[in-house]
């Protein structure tokens, strides 16, 4: 700590930048963290500082004229060292370095938070994995065949007509299995996983679908579904009901009861839809449940053996072993619900379109 005192060749403008320059980063390299008390000696020291050694040296022979650029610039190195020892240990080199005025007040960044459909996805597939389950995704522009051949919605069959389905245009002259649409459900990951591997499944399949819906407060041409699919040996209609059981308590709380009503879907027999007891009125009646005391959830039911008769043609077709789906030696159940449906039902939202606006005043609700 004992350089010499720099000398002073000339008084004009360009000169002192340079002498208070080599003056700054002298400051720069002697700050430490560990001990300002000695940084603070070592320039500001009353009769030993070196800010007062200099400002000795540079004035006392100064023209009168350059007193004042000379001053300015004193000062100016002295709040670069009065900053330097107010801001926070640790930070005091890097403020020096880039320069910072800490006090200037900060901009203020409001972090983002994950969607409420994504959230509601999240818990939805989480309560499946820790049944043992894991997720599988597909394609949201699909082919014919496995969005609707595979399930057993044959070509023209008047099923098809309960999803209305977007076309991709221009696909006239393919092969009807080949022809692209948006998928309208997340079942053709069903067959894409029945394809890619032998049972047993246990899967999750998280995503968007499309349909050509008009908007309204319950439909949106595109929303989102979770897909479940198991298939082992011996999985029975009790093994669903025990499952999807249990994952409504564990999504809407443990005094949720589920009850089954008979329904219809190409790809499962028997079909059914799913029913939780009122969550707003715990069964009594009350508008949320139309007075019924029930709320309709999901479909589910037992994996048709049509579509383990579709996987395993189309496994040997690919020239992949047909053998592992033969419906006389597995089953399996699958089920499907709507993203939007339990979000609007867990949080309270009356119009399925806040969840598309965009209005902040909406999303920092779940912030
Ligand atoms: N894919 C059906 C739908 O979108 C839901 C479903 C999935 C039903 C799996 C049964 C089994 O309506």
């Amino acid at each position: 700590m004992t350089d010499a005192i720099p000398q002073l060749a000339a008084y004009d403008d360009a000169t002192l930048d340079r002498a208070f320059a080599t003056l700054a980063t002298e400051v720069t390299k002697s700050v430490t963290s560990e001990d300002p008390e000695a940084f603070r000696l070592h320039w500001l020291g009353r009769k030993q500082g070196r800010l007062k050694l200099v400002s000795d040296a540079w004035l006392k022979s100064a023209p009168a004229e350059a007193r004042k650029p000379l001053g300015i610039r004193f000062n100016q190195l002295k709040q670069q060292i009065e900053a330097a020892l107010e801001a926070p240990a640790a930070n005091r080199q890097v403020y020096i370095q880039n320069r910072i005025d800490i006090s200037l007040p900060g901009t203020v960044r409001s972090p983002g938070i994950p969607h409420p459909l994504l959230t509601t996805m999240d818990r939805v597939v989480e309560v499946f994995h820790h049944l043992g389950y894991s997720t599988s995704l597909g394609p949201q522009v699909e082919s014919d065949f496995y969005n609707f051949e595979a399930l057993n919605f044959p070509p023209n069959h008047p099923a098809r007509d309960t999803q209305d389905t977007l076309q991709i245009a221009g696909q006239q002259s393919k092969a009807s299995r080949d022809r692209l649409l948006m998928r309208t459900h997340t079942s053709p990951v069903q067959i894409r996983s029945m394809l890619a591997g032998p049972p047993p499944l246990r899967l999750v399949i998280p995503g968007k679908v499309h349909r050509n819906d008009a908007a309204d407060a319950t439909h949106s041409p595109i929303f989102h579904q979770v897909e479940g699919l198991c298939v082992d040996t011996n999985i029975t209609f009790s093994d669903l009901k025990g499952t999807l059981d249990h994952a409504m308590r564990a999504l809407f709380g443990s005094a949720v009861k589920t009850r089954f009503f008979p329904s219809f879907f190409p790809f499962t027999e028997p079909s059914a839809d799913v029913q939780i007891s009122c969550i707003f009125c715990g069964g009594k009646g009350c508008r949320k449940c139309k007075h019924s005391g029930w709320i309709e959830l999901l479909g589910c039911g037992m994996v048709d053996p049509a579509v383990f008769e579709a996987v395993t043609a189309e496994r040997r077709r690919l020239g992949l072993d047909p053998t592992p789906y033969d419906p006389a030696r597995i089953s399996g159940f699958a089920f499907g619900m709507g993203v939007e449906r339990i979000a609007m039902i867990l949080h309270g939202v009356s119009d399925i379109g806040h969840f598309y606006s965009g209005d902040l005043r909406f999303l920092e609700q779940f912030a």
